[in-house]
């Protein structure tokens, strides 16, 4: 099915069931400061979840645009976009869990009204209450879908997996059912219950997952264990995918921290229309539905750039970034240096360093809009009436940023001296040229020069004050590099592995490991306190491989190959026949030459990792400890 042809076709069916359809609100929110932009359906639409009567009447539909600036890193896989649709039905104190989700239900498995699709390839999920909260285990809503299932004649096994670390540890079990913690199923603006601020609504909630299979079509396991040992709806492999949510918003945050009922009975339901169009056409990839599809015409990238991996991760993320601005200007925003217009900047810039090397066709800014007011003509009228604006818009920030590009490459010819930029050239490059550290880092590996990362980041550090001033509180994580600064952390880790091995010795085997945008912390086998020389050892190594600026390059290969390389992978953990495996260095390794024999480290690992070593930051280690008779531990920072 097309986008347009699920959308108008939910949009029937719920209007058919007593809902007034109401249109999607900007995506700049009104009168609302703490946050950038409308990330969901609920935003809009919570004075009335808080008890205030709707125009519309206590029954509504929509489809809202939505964007989440704290996604932009995540764009580039299969599913992650930074702006979408979300398909919404409300009820204001009106029906609840037994209207909800036999509808939800019906509307994804009818094949006259609805989607259509196989009810063998959905499973749901359901909350598993918390004690602390005083909230029960949703039990009904496991009633209810036990009896949709069995109407449809499918076993309906019901799994209380209770989180999901537990989850990847025990697996599907057969389920078709299952219940998780306030991580997983429950739902509030601001997350987790303990993030809610008083007077805050929120609840319960049931989500739906499309299953595109055990294996990809051609055998291939899609689950990899590097996202833990086993697969279960709430995995991260990419096998299941989110398709709808129904949030039972019932309760309010109070004062004193516990949780009390609202004045009346709410539904928020939330799907991806663009996953949903995703499962009808059995494609785990939301880059092939038809939207997509038109974009990816305009921009006709060369077929043999769309054979690299690389390739079609930048194709993707100037898909998705390139809408989200059409639909960013047409609201309203404009390139500026801070707020909403500091996103779009940003969006449009990565466009732009992103189209210097996937190369699209000329003039394509101008069709690409075009196409795009197009395509969403019956839905928001808006973007064809401002294509010109639109295009206007775009056009002037790419050219601002090829101007800067120019000018730059200008200094950066005579700043090169000796095959080298100092991190002071990078960070003026940056600061007085908008040069992004990925276009600098680019071009000096093209070029075949070192840029000095480390002294980069000191430089940004320095002057953070200041960008600080032009990203502003109101951010709260929408652009703060949290991803991106794991990311950093998660190559860290390789690093200061292969470190401890040089140091320690080769039985140095890794024991367990945790990473938040914070620090790394990584466990292993060794059954004596490091001494401070061994210390300082360790991260002296991992600073050199850092300053070296070596090539992260992830490989796929048999496990047996990976085995045969000595690839380095935590003991007890069970791998797929086939894996991801990352290797650092040497120097010259590509994509198509890794040069394995010559790597600093290898690791099984489903990454992500930065691209080059430099990236990191400058590492060290601050605490060292032991965990358990013969395992140490150590926590490890980068700034
Ligand atoms: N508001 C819910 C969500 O965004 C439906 O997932």
């Amino acid at each position: 099915m097309t986008l347009s042809e699920v959308r108008s076709r939910y949009l029937k069916f719920f209007a058919a069931r007593g809902h007034n359809v109401i249109p999607s609100a900007s995506l700049v929110p009104e009168n609302d400061p703490t946050t950038l932009f409308t990330s969901s359906g609920m935003q809009p639409l919570v004075p009335y979840l808080l008890g205030q009567p709707h125009p519309e009447g206590r029954r509504l539909t929509d489809s809202q645009k939505s964007f989440r600036a704290d996604d932009i890193d995540e764009v580039g896989d299969n599913r992650h976009t930074t702006f979408f649709e979300m398909l919404g039905n409300w009820s204001l104190g009106d029906y609840f869990k037994k209207e909800q989700l036999p509808w939800f239900f019906e509307f994804l498995t009818d094949k006259k009204d609805g989607v259509g699709l196989d009810p063998m390839n959905l499973y749901v999920t359901v909350f598993a209450g918390d004690s602390e909260m005083e909230i029960p285990a949703d039990d009904e809503s496991v009633r209810i879908w036990t009896d949709l299932f069995h109407s449809k004649d499918i076993d309906a096994k019901y799994v209380a997996l209770g989180s999901e670390e537990n989850g990847s540890a025990v697996g599907m079990q057969g389920g078709r059912i299952f219940s998780y913690d306030v991580k997983k199923n429950w739902w509030s603006r601001a997350g987790v219950p303990s993030k809610m601020p008083a007077g805050e609504p929120g609840g319960p909630d049931s989500e739906v997952f499309y299953d595109f299979g055990e294996n990809d079509g051609s055998g291939r396991p899609r689950h990899d264990a590097t996202f833990g040992a086993h697969c279960h709806p709430n995995c991260d492999c990419g096998r299941f995918l989110e398709i709808g949510n129904s949030v039972f918003m019932e309760y309010k945050r109070r004062e004193d921290g516990q949780f009390e009922k609202l004045s009346q009975q709410n539904v928020d339901f939330g799907g991806g229309l663009e996953r949903i169009t995703a499962a009808s056409i059995g494609d785990p990839d939301v880059f092939h539905i038809d939207i997509f599809d038109a974009m990816a015409n305009v921009l006709a990238v060369d077929p043999a750039i769309m054979e690299t991996e690389e390739g079609v991760r930048k194709t993707r993320i100037i898909l998705d970034h390139i809408r989200a601005a059409i639909f960013l200007v047409g609201d309203g925003v404009l390139p500026s240096n801070k707020g909403q217009g500091y996103v779009l900047r940003r969006l449009l810039r990565r466009t732009a360093l992103f189209s210097l090397s996937v190369k699209p066709k000329e003039g394509w800014v101008d069709s690409m809009v075009k196409v795009v007011a197009g395509f969403y003509k019956d839905s928001y009228e808006n973007l064809a009436e401002d294509e010109e604006k639109v295009a206007m818009a775009i056009n002037e920030e790419f050219g601002k940023f090829m101007a800067a590009v120019a000018e730059g490459l200008r200094e950066f010819e005579k700043r090169k001296g000796a095959g080298m930029i100092t991190g002071k050239d990078a960070f003026d490059l940056y600061q007085s040229y908008g040069f992004p550290w990925e276009l600098t880092q680019e071009i000096a590996t093209e070029k075949g020069i070192r840029v000095n990362k480390e002294e980069f980041e000191r430089e940004f550090t320095k002057h953070r004050d200041l960008s600080r001033t032009a990203s502003a509180g109101t951010f709260k994580g929408g652009l703060a590099d949290t991803s991106e600064k794991t990311v950093r952390l998660h190559t860290a880790h390789h690093l200061l592995l292969r470190a401890l091995q040089q140091v320690l010795g080769p039985t140095v085997k890794q024991r367990g490991s945790n990473i938040t945008s914070e620090r790394l912390r990584l466990d292993y086998l060794h059954d004596a306190k490091l001494t401070d020389e061994q210390k300082a050892s360790v991260e002296k190594i991992v600073n050199e491989k850092i300053a070296e600026d070596l090539p992260v390059i992830r490989s796929e290969m048999a496990l047996e190959d990976a085995e045969k390389l000595g690839a380095e992978h935590e003991f007890g953990q069970k791998y797929p026949a086939r894996v991801s495996v990352y290797s650092i260095g040497p120097k010259d390794a590509t994509l198509e030459n890794p040069q394995f024999d010559k790597a600093f480290s290898i690791e099984f690992c489903g990454g992500p990792h930065v691209s080059h070593t430099g990236e990191i930051g400058h590492f060290t280690i601050a605490k060292e400890e032991a965990v358990a008779a013969g395992i140490r531990r150590i926590r490890g920072v980068i700034e």
